[in-house]
C-alpha cells in the first residue's frame, strides 16, 4: 500500500515540487546519490574502484518528452564516457540508460540512434553500457532495442526485472553466449496481470530466473541486497562450477555498503550502481518505495527540522 503510494508519488508533479523544496531533502538525497556533477561521480568512482569494487553510472533523469532533452542526455552521457576513458576509469566503470531519457517515451527510432551514440562512446571509452528497464508497458520496446544494438554493440546488457510473469521466459531467451543480463525484482507500479504483487512470489520468480541464467552461457549480473537470494546465487555459483569472473553481484550505491566490501573481499565481483546528476527525484522515491524504514527516516528528517 505504501509503497504503491510513494510509487504513485513519485510520477506526481504536485508531490515532487513538496519533496524537491522540503529543507530536508538534502540529507536524504546525499544518502542515495552520490552528487550532480560529473566531478562528483568521478570522485565517487575513483574511491569505489580503489576499494576493488567495479561501478556502473546512472546520468539521472528519465521520460523526457522533447527531442531537445533527449540530446542533451546523449551528451551528458557522451561527456561522462569520455572523462572515464581519459582517466582510465573505463576499465572499472560502466554505464547504466535509460531508454526513457533518451527519446524512447515518444519515438522508439530516436530512442535506438541516441543509444547507439552513446554505446559508440562506451567503446572509445573501452567500457559498455547496460540498458536499465523501466515501467512495464516499455519492456518490449526495450527489448527490441537491445537486440538491435546487440548486432553492432554485443557487449550491451539487458535488464530483466523477476517481478513480471515472463521474466523466466526473457532470461532463457538471453542466457546465451556474451549475453550480459542483469536480474533485479523490479522497482516500478505494474498490474497484478503482468507482475507478481506478493513479495515471495517475486522472490521465487528471482530464484527460478537466477537458475536459468548461472545454467546458461551468458554474464548474469546478480542485482540484488537479499541476503538469502545472495546465500542462493552463492550456491548456485558452485552447482553450476562458475569462476568468479563470470559474473557479478550489483548493488545500488548506499545500500548495504559493508556487504558490497564483505563479498568484493571473498573475491567475487560487484558493482556498484552509482546515481548521478540534478534530476533525483523519481529514482530517490523509488529507493524509498523499496524499504518501509527509509520512510520513517525520510520522516524523521521532515519532522526534526
Ligand atoms: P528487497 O527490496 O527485498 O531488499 C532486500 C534487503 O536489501 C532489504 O531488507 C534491505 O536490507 C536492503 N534494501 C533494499 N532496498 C533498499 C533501499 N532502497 N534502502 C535501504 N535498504 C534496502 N529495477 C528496475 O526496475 N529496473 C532496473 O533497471 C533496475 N536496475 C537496478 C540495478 C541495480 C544494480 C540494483 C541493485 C537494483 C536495480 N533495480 C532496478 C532495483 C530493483 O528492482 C529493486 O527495486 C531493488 O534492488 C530492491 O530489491 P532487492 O533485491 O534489494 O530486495
Amino acid at each position: 500500500m505504501l509503497r504503491q503510494a510513494l510509487l504513485a508519488a513519485s510520477r506526481s508533479g504536485g508531490a515532487r515540487r513538496v519533496v524537491e523544496t522540503a529543507p530536508f531533502t538534502d540529507d536524504v538525497v546525499r544518502r542515495f546519490i552520490a552528487g550532480e556533477t560529473i566531478e562528483d561521480a568521478e570522485r565517487v568512482t575513483t574511491d569505489l574502484t580503489g576499494e576493488g569494487l567495479l561501478v556502473t553510472l546512472d546520468v539521472l533523469g528519465e521520460d523526457t518528452h522533447d527531442k531537445g532533452q533527449a540530446e542533451t542526455s546523449v551528451q551528458r552521457y557522451v561527456e561522462l564516457l569520455e572523462r572515464l576513458g581519459s582517466s582510465g576509469l573505463g576499465t572499472r566503470a560502466e554505464v547504466s540508460l535509460k531508454l526513457s531519457a533518451v527519446g524512447q517515451t515518444f519515438d522508439e527510432d530516436l530512442a535506438l540512434d541516441n543509444a547507439r551514440l552513446v554505446c559508440a562512446a562506451a567503446r572509445s571509452a573501452g567500457t559498455t553500457v547496460t540498458l536499465d528497464m523501466e515501467g512495464h508497458t516499455t519492456v518490449d520496446s526495450t527489448l527490441r532495442i537491445v537486440h538491435e544494438l546487440r548486432r553492432d554493440f554485443p557487449d550491451v546488457g539487458a535488464v530483466v526485472q523477476a517481478y513480471l510473469r515472463r521474466a523466466e521466459e526473457h532470461c532463457a531467451e538471453l542466457a546465451y553466449e556474451g549475453s550480459r543480463v542483469r536480474l533485479c525484482k523490479g522497482a516500478y507500479a505494474a498490474p497484478a496481470s503482468v507482475a507478481f504483487t506478493d513479495k515471495d512470489e517475486v522472490d521465487r520468480s528471482f530464484v527460478r530466473c537466477m537458475k536459468v541464467l548461472m545454467a546458461g552461457k551468458g554474464y548474469p549480473m546478480l542485482a540484488t541486497h537479499d541476503p538469502r537470494l545472495i546465500d542462493i546465487a552463492g550456491a548456485l555459483t558452485v552447482l553450476n562450477e562458475r569462476d568468479a569472473d563470470t559474473f557479478e553481484y550489483q548493488m545500488l550505491y548506499g545500500i548495504r555498503p559493508q556487504e558490497q566490501r564483505r563479498l568484493a573481499a571473498q573475491g567475487a565481483q560487484v558493482r556498484v550502481y552509482v546515481a548521478f546528476g540534478h534530476d533525483w527525484y523519481r529514482y530517490v522515491m523509488r529507493r524509498l518505495a523499496e524499504r518501509p524504514a527509509n520512510l520513517r527516516f525520510f520522516m524523521r528528517a521532515l519532522v526534526g527540522r
